[in-house]
């Protein structure tokens, strides 16, 4: 049990609402007593498997953002980057572990042991989210769609809402904000060369600049995220195991470019989905996130306030960045879209115990199967809608990039083809 224990480099697992203790995630872990009720895969509501990351200082975010998108289908994994101590990581496993009875009863919560560097810069993050996506696809093989969210997220519908609303969408749809146009940037992001040195130097979180630059790649199109960053994507199963599990060498051709890139975060899935032809034409240029931009826009978008409350509650959006700890607005959200009163998780159609303002509803259960969406649901469904036509027919999706893209290589031939002939 030891060496599997350090194979899988102290994933701390959640099992009971004792005091966590480090187990063994084998196969046997993989069959939670409480599958046969639960229902994912074809001709069932989707399940999700989610990324919530933070840095030091971030459990308690973490605690909060994993109640309010908690739901038994789904699975989740924690990630505290290396920058925060054991200490706050024990204490995130403990929170979790005494948050509601279902996380130890559905086991579909881990809390990553041994993590990442959080270096700002270079491929530690992106080594971190890869790693957790094979760890969700070996722990849970039944998933959906794989969502990354950070500790300054939250969603603005339930988790019913979203089941729902998902329900109804080609499970072959991925949700990527993406652009090849990287404009003056270019130089910066995908020419500059830097070394993450929190690969390779415990403890370190620096990363070494090359003084030269290189040329931009033309064995492939290099996309990033629009607006600049765009780190936070929903990706489907299947593209994740395309990406994890490495049959075709483009992932891993990319992956090893992408660890030289400043941000990799921001263009590897996004590079890789838009190479790739399996994938590209099911791309859906949205990552189903609302976003408010000072003028001129800044790196990051705004920390969003009770003046952003309408707009963002209007948008439909399932997902809203960034706000800041305890943030007012956070707690307007629970109480009049989530509808999360207590300190247990957002009630949805699967909490069957009483409701009163002492106790937590999801204390008991039933069938899991079963989403009843709220009011936000509708708004949700033609946010959704509203991104997949814009897919369908717009004309910034990275498959129209390439149709437009292969009848200027087709001109530019033609023209050094009549060149040739002069
Ligand atoms: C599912 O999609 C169909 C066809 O687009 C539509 O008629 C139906 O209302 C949708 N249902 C939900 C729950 O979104
Ligand atoms: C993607 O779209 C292009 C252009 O419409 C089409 O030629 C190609 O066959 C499609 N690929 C897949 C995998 O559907
Ligand atoms: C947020 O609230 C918690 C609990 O009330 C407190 O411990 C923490 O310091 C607060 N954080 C900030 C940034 O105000």
């Amino acid at each position: 049990m030891v060496s599997v224990f350090f194979l899988l480099s102290l994933l701390l697992l959640l099992f009971s609402s004792s005091p966590p203790r480090l187990r063994l995630p084998g196969p046997a872990a993989a069959a939670p007593s409480l599958a046969d009720d639960l229902r994912c895969g074809h001709g069932a509501p989707p399940c999700l498997a989610y990324l919530l990351v933070g840095a030091r200082g971030d459990g308690a975010r973490l605690l909060r953002l994993l109640l309010a998108v908690y739901h038994p289908r789904n699975r989740y994994v924690l990630h505290l980057s290396a920058d925060a101590s054991d200490s706050e990581r024990r204490d995130l496993a403990a929170w979790v572990a005494a948050a509601t009875p279902a996380v130890g009863a559905f086991r579909n919560v881990a809390v990553v042991g041994a993590p990442t560097a959080g270096t700002p810069v270079g491929s530690s993050s992106l080594a971190g989210t890869l790693r957790a996506a094979a760890v969700l696809l070996r722990l849970h093989p039944d998933w959906d769609w794989f969502i990354t969210l950070n500790a300054a997220d939250y969603p603005v519908v339930t988790q019913d809402d979203l089941i729902y609303v998902l329900s109804n969408v080609s499970r072959q749809f991925n949700f990527v904000d993406h652009t090849s146009d990287i404009g003056q940037k270019e130089s910066e992001k995908v020419q500059s060369m830097i070394v993450d040195a929190g690969i390779y130097l415990a403890g370190r979180t620096n990363f070494f600049r090359a003084s030269e630059k290189r040329p931009t790649p033309d064995a492939f199109k290099f996309f990033t995220g629009i607006s600049c960053c765009s780190p936070w994507v929903i990706l489907n199963r299947q593209f994740i195991e395309y990406c994890i599990l490495g049959w075709e060498n483009l992932p891993r051709i990319l992956l090893m470019y992408f660890n030289n890139i400043m941000l990799p975060q921001e263009g590897y899935f996004h590079s890789v989905i838009c190479n790739s032809l399996e994938f590209r034409n099911f791309t859906v240029n949205n990552d189903l996130r609302y976003k408010a931009w000072d003028n001129p826009p800044q790196t990051e978008p705004v920390f969003l306030d009770m003046t952003h409350y309408d707009k963002m509650v209007d948008s439909g959006a399932p997902f809203a960045r960034r706000f800041r700890e305890n943030e007012s607005l956070l707690d307007k959200i629970d109480g009049n879209v989530l509808g999360r009163w207590g300190h247990g998780p957002v009630p949805g159609a699967w909490c069957s115990g009483r409701k009163s303002w002492f106790s937590d509803p999801c204390s008991q259960w039933s069938d899991v199967n079963i989403v009843r969406p709220g009011p936000q649901g509708i708004k949700l469904r033609q946010y959704i809608n509203r991104a997949l036509e814009e897919g369908e027919f717009g004309s910034k999706s990275c498959r129209s990039k390439f149709i437009s893209d292969s009848s200027m290589t087709l001109k530019a031939e033609l023209r050094a083809s009549s060149n040739r002939s002069l």
